[in-house]
Order: C-alpha cells, then sequence, then structure tokens
C-alpha cells in the first residue's frame, strides 16, 4: 500500500469505530464509503439508510439501484466512483441528520476529499449541497456547475427525490448527462494548463 491508500484504509477504520456523536449507539455498521482511490467523481449523498447501515456499503438500496441506471445512462459505472456520505452512519428512522451530527462528521469528508482529490463532486440532495452551496434553493441550482478551487462541484437532486416524483426523475437523468461533458473539459483543461497562475483569476470554462 502507498501512503494515500494507507492513509483511505486508516480514516475507513476511524469512521468504522467512530464514537464522535449520538448516531455511533445506534448504528449496525458505519458506512465509510467505497470506490477507487484515483475516481474523478465523487458522489456526495445523504446518510446510509436501512440497508447500507446493515451492509458497511453507501447506495445498496433502492436509490443505489436508481444511482447506478443514472450513471450507466451517462456512460459511468458505480466501479469508477467514489461514494460517500454526509454523514457515515444511519440517523434513526431515516430522519434528517442533525447539524451537531453533520459537523462531527465533516472531518472524515474533508479527508476523504484530501486523499482522493476527485475533479468532480456531485452533490445529492440538500444536505451535501449545503456544504457548498449555503442557503441555496436545490430546485434552483441543481444541474449548474460551480468551480472550487481545482474542483467542479455538481449538485443534483437525492435519487429518492427521484423515486418519489416522476418530474423530478426527469431532472435528474438531464443533469447526469451533463456529466461526460463535464468531466472531458476538466480532464482537458488539466492536459493543456500549466499549474495556475494565481493572477490570471480564475479560469473559465465553458459549461459553466
Ligand atoms: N441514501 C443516501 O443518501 N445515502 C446512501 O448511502 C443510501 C441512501
Ligand atoms: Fe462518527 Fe460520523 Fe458516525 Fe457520527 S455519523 S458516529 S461522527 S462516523
Amino acid at each position: 500500500m502507498n501512503e494515500r491508500e494507507q492513509e483511505l484504509a486508516q480514516l475507513n477504520e476511524e469512521v468504522r469505530t467512530c464514537p464522535l456523536c449520538p448516531l455511533a449507539k445506534t448504528r449496525t455498521n458505519a458506512v465509510p464509503g467505497e470506490g477507487p482511490i484515483d475516481a474523478e467523481i465523487m458522489l456526495i449523498g445523504e446518510a446510509p439508510g436501512f440497508h447500507e447501515d446493515k451492509q458497511g456499503r453507501p447506495f445498496v438500496g433502492q436509490s443505489g439501484r436508481f444511482l447506478e441506471e443514472l450513471l450507466r445512462s451517462a456512460g459511468l459505472s458505480r466501479e469508477q466512483v467514489y461514494i460517500t456520505n454526509v454523514v457515515k452512519c444511519r440517523p434513526p428512522e431515516n430522519r434528517d441528520p442533525a447539524p451537531r451530527e453533520i459537523a462531527a462528521c465533516a472531518p472524515y469528508l474533508d479527508r476523504q476529499l484530501a486523499i482522493i482529490d476527485p475533479k468532480i463532486v456531485i452533490t445529492l440532495g440538500r444536505h451535501s449541497m449545503a456544504r457548498y452551496f449555503p442557503g441555496q434553493s436545490i430546485s434552483k441550482i441543481h444541474g449548474k456547475p460551480k468551480r472550487d478551487g481545482d474542483r467542479v462541484i455538481f449538485p443534483m437532486f437525492h435519487p429518492a427525490a427521484g423515486l418519489r416524483s416522476a418530474e423530478v426523475a426527469a431532472l435528474i437523468r438531464e443533469d447526469m448527462l451533463k456529466v461526460p461533458a463535464l468531466l472531458e473539459e476538466l480532464r482537458a483543461s488539466a492536459a493543456t494548463t500549466p499549474e495556475p497562475v494565481p493572477d490570471e483569476g480564475p479560469q473559465q470554462l465553458s459549461l459553466f
């Protein structure tokens, strides 16, 4: 294992035994996340649900099935992306994660972002969107990429919302289809752009 792999393994172990918020008492398994360490895309959901808590893996229930279908429709596969959540343990009865739980768990997500260093972060639903777009409305900003340093944040509705509403499902499908072109553009700009010169200001991407 190289150093990054060791860091990720260490992080996963810390999450699996984490005592830092009340969800530690009610979980079956913590769910650190999964995917290749070199993933170019990281998906951030809300929190594990019933099946995720049982299996210790993210997005393995109905939402997960829909998510996999969405990825496939865009020519992507589950195996090529890193999948995690804002909180790593299931809230009882699938209630919303509490602000203090999100805050307690945030350092794990920070570390995952630092280790995996994805080109694109896809936020799924309000809770992960709030990390990057506090106070904004998902119905207004879904499908609109935003620069965050070298990275692009792409907010989408949560797949579970698509399972409840055909209209939302159509919007999610449409948004996911924008991801491959965005990825191509980021790959191309990484290949042609030397280290950014601080004075030059933010680089413009045509898709923005
Ligand atoms: N919903 C989420 O937000 N995350 C999961 O891992 C599963 C369902
Ligand atoms: Fe620890 Fe996060 Fe689980 Fe809370 S939700 S116990 S902070 S891993």
